[in-house]
């Protein structure tokens, strides 16, 4: 196996496969409130980036819904952390924050969508990712959008799986 590069070895907790230990708990103020399933890689090659993967399922009928797959890097001598990120939606977005303990606190810096895409647009994203002290990760996602203030859109809970 590759080492990794120590540009990224604040980040080692995140590695490997995570599924939902429970199904999340979607919401958000114009829409009916659901359940999904979610599966998260974190892998690396030996460059000084974390390469990921998120898949989400309907938590009832199994079907893939929302995926996202990209990039994080962290900024040299710091604890700032970048994500680079592309979404099924067609949505692209590039999150910054700062890693503290084993807790990721991201905000969007940048979005950008597909001329065609669904609307509302989302217009901001804040991210929460923590390793609790159970060993459980969690991540929490609030966005606003044209016709929304920034609330709670994502919530839910991973345990290792590999
Ligand atoms: C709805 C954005 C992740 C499932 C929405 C809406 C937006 C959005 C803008 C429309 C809200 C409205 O109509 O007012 C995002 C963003 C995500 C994300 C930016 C990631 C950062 C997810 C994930 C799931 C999910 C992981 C899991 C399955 C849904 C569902 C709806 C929805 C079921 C309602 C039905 C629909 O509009 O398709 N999301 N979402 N989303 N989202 Fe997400």
């Amino acid at each position: 196996a590759v080492e990794l590069n120590p540009a990224v070895l604040p980040l080692e907790w995140l590695l490997g496969t995570w599924e939902c230990d429970e199904p999340g708990e979607g919401c958000f103020p114009t829409i009916k409130p659901f359940r999904y399933t979610e599966t998260l890689h974190f892998s690396h090659v030996g460059q000084p980036v974390i390469n990921f993967m998120f898949n989400a399922f309907h938590a009832e009928s199994k079907k893939p819904l929302h995926r996202e797959c990209g990039f994080i890097r962290m900024q040299p001598a710091t604890n700032r952390v970048a994500f680079i990120i592309a979404q099924n939606s067609g949505l692209v977005e590039i999150e910054e924050g700062e890693l503290t303990a084993q807790q990721l606190t991201l905000q969007s810096r940048s979005l950008a969508r597909i001329s065609f895409a669904k609307k509302p647009h989302v217009q901001q994203i804040c991210r929460v990712f923590q390793l609790r002290p159970d060993g459980k990760l969690e991540q929490t996602v609030s966005m606003a959008t044209d016709s929304q203030p920034l609330t709670q859109h994502l919530q839910i809970t991973y345990r290792r799986s590999s």
